[in-house]
């Protein structure tokens, strides 16, 4: 859960975007986060106040006072850890930036001492408007962090830029933006993930099953926790859904292997990436056509990336394997974890329904010199999570 306990009060402002706040609580309460509406009135004519009290928990404001009862702004603004405006109007953008207090969500903006956050929703031509620029930046100004509109078809039927962010997005942008956690503050993390794709010819390339789901995963939770991270991928068609992880896309061994020399200086390094052993010695610059009955592709040896960190391995640098196996698998690996000069390896279980390759869920064995710790079968990102908390308690 990515915002457990965290305190985190909704605003919701008159715009046909308001009938995504629905999902956005939903998700924040499905994140473990604890969370209260405040709206304006004119957000009633989109979502009505009890479908949001009922999905929230929690009493929904509106008015200065309800049932002869003075809602107190200034209690609401310090109950929250963060109070994220989604969808914000042009309207309430342009008080926010003037310091226009005519309702109750505006007084709780003025007087809150939480970070606030806002995800706008507009039509384009009101999105690229001078004074709406100007506004945006003047609320930037007072700290308020901006989450990014995107391009898409608006209310208006036209298409263009304007459209309030996703609710998954808007989750992804307050956790990175607020919620990191500083454990790995400091820290340098290279992960590599997915496949490599060696060519024969310009259209044809020896390839694997590997998604890249884990070292993707693994990257997050590391980012998560605070650190710094790179993360060097071969062909994958997963996406990082945080924007402060450094992303660099190869396709071959080598070219994975001049990426992860780049960032030879990382604390920590995790190698989850599924390299191909082998490449094709001569890839043919033309396509091959189809002649004899058989054809031979004469192979050579990739640089093993790892084995290189390993010889190579600097004092303050953790370095962390990937093995996959089919027989003698604890043995075999414990083998790896020496000849490749690692401070542990993460043996991946092929023998256990649901995990592996292409699959969202993973069993492994973390194995140092000391003990093999075993992972039961859960998700690629529960358990990115849980190696991350026990690299950081062995390691760290
Ligand atoms: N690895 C690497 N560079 C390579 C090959 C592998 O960095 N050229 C890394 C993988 O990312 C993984 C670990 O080494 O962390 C896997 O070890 P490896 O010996 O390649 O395993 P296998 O390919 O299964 O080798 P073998 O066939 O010898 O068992």
């Amino acid at each position: 859960m990515l915002l457990k306990n965290k305190k985190i009060l909704v605003g919701i402002t008159g715009s046909i975007a308001a009938y995504k706040s629905i999902l956005l609580v939903r998700l924040l309460i499905k994140e473990g986060a604890e969370v209260k509406v405040v709206m304006t009135a004119a957000a009633k004519d989109f979502v009505t106040p009890i479908t949001l009290s009922v999905l929230s928990k929690n009493k929904v404001h509106i008015e200065w006072q309800e049932d002869f009862e003075w809602n107190n702004h200034v209690a609401l603004g310090r109950w929250a850890d963060l109070f994220l405006i989604a969808p914000l109007s042009c309207n309430t953008l342009s008080k926010m930036a003037i310091g226009g207090c005519d309702n109750l969500l505006l007084a709780v903006y003025l007087s809150t001492t939480c970070p606030v956050c806002v995800a706008p929703a507009m039509d384009e031509d009101m999105w690229k408007h001078p004074t709406t620029m100007k506004n945006l930046d003047t609320i930037n100004e007072h700290h308020v962090k901006i989450v990014p509109v995107n391009n898409g078809e608006l209310a208006s039927g036209l298409f263009g830029e304007g459209r309030m962010a996703e609710p998954e997005e808007m989750v992804n942008f307050v956790v990175e933006q607020y919620f990191r956690s500083k454990k790995l503050e400091g820290k340098k993390v290279l992960i590599t993930a997915g496949p490599t794709y060696e060519p024969i010819d310009p259209v044809r390339f020896i390839g694997n099953r590997s998604s890249g789901k884990m070292g993707y995963a693994l990257a997050e939770a590391f980012y998560l926790q605070g650190a710094d991270v790179v993360l060097v991928s071969g062909p994958s068609n997963q996406a990082i859904v945080f924007q402060g992880i450094k992303t660099i896309r190869v396709n071959t061994a080598d070219e994975m292997f001049d990426a992860c020399i780049l960032n030879k200086q990382a604390d920590i390094v995790v190698m989850s990436a599924a390299v191909a052993d082998y490449k094709p010695e001569n890839p043919s610059n033309q396509k091959i056509k189809k002649s004899e009955d058989s054809l031979s592709i004469q192979l050579i040896k990739n640089k093993d990336i790892l084995k290189h960190f390993g010889e190579n391995k600097q004092l303050h640098q953790i370095l962390i394997g990937f093995a996959l196996e089919t027989e003698n698998e604890q043995e075999n690996a414990i083998k790896k974890l020496k000849t490749k000069n690692l401070d542990a390896i993460i043996l991946n279980s092929l023998n256990q329904q649901g995990a592996g390759f292409e699959k969202d869920s993973n069993q492994v064995s973390f194995i140092d010199y000391i003990e093999t710790t075993v992972f039961e079968l859960q998700s690629k990102k529960e358990l990115a999570v849980n190696i991350v908390h026990h690299v950081i308690q062995k390691y760290l």
